[in-house]
């Protein structure tokens, strides 16, 4: 990831740096905008790191994330089903049983973590964050049309997208 990032951003002026995130240590009220792209649902416990990234923020500064929507993380068996009328379903099952998911995408084994929604959003609320947007990504007729393949992703969101906001009460 560091490296593809190198390569496209060459012409920036961008620091880089390869941290654990259940570890990292950021910098006090040094920067307006903290992005992590599918990324915390890898995470046993975010906890730490939404406290770090408010105390990193600016005032007013933005947190915005995405992670695989808890629709799509928590079965016990996540693939497309088909019932005896061969319509298409997301077997949901296990979703008040929060922990790790393991999974063989793009490797065999891979770790992931299961958290409900409400756990996204009191976690962020209790570091102190202002909810400002959230969506739940599912194709529209015009993603549709470039990506017929897409179809089935409408029966369930795949991925929450999520927007915060640093606002102390001295504002
Ligand atoms: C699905 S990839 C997403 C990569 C990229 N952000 C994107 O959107 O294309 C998940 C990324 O999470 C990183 N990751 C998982 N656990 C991590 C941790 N504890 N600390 C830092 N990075 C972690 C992996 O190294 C991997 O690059």
């Amino acid at each position: 990831m560091l490296s593809k990032a190198l390569a496209a951003g060459s012409d920036l002026v961008i620091t880089y740096e390869a941290a654990d995130l259940d570890q990292v240590n950021l910098p006090i009220e040094s920067f307006d905008i903290v992005y992590s792209s599918l990324t915390i649902h890898y995470l046993e416990d975010p906890r730490r790191l939404f406290g770090q990234v408010y105390n990193t923020l600016t005032s007013r500064g933005r947190f915005i994330f995405s992670v695989e929507h808890p629709i799509f993380t928590a079965p016990t068996d996540p693939s497309w089903k088909k019932n005896a009328d061969g319509q298409v379903f997301w077997p949901l099952n296990a979703y008040s049983q929060e922990g790790p998911r393991t999974t063989d995408w793009l490797a065999k084994g891979v770790r992931k973590y299961h958290r409900t929604l409400e756990t996204y959003i009191s976690l962020l609320l209790d570091a102190g964050f202002t909810l400002t947007s959230l969506k739940e990504w599912m194709p529209s007729d015009e993603d549709l049309r470039d990506h017929p393949e897409w179809a089935e992703e409408r029966h369930r969101p795949a991925f929450l997208l999520v927007a915060a906001q640093k606002v102390t009460n001295a504002e």
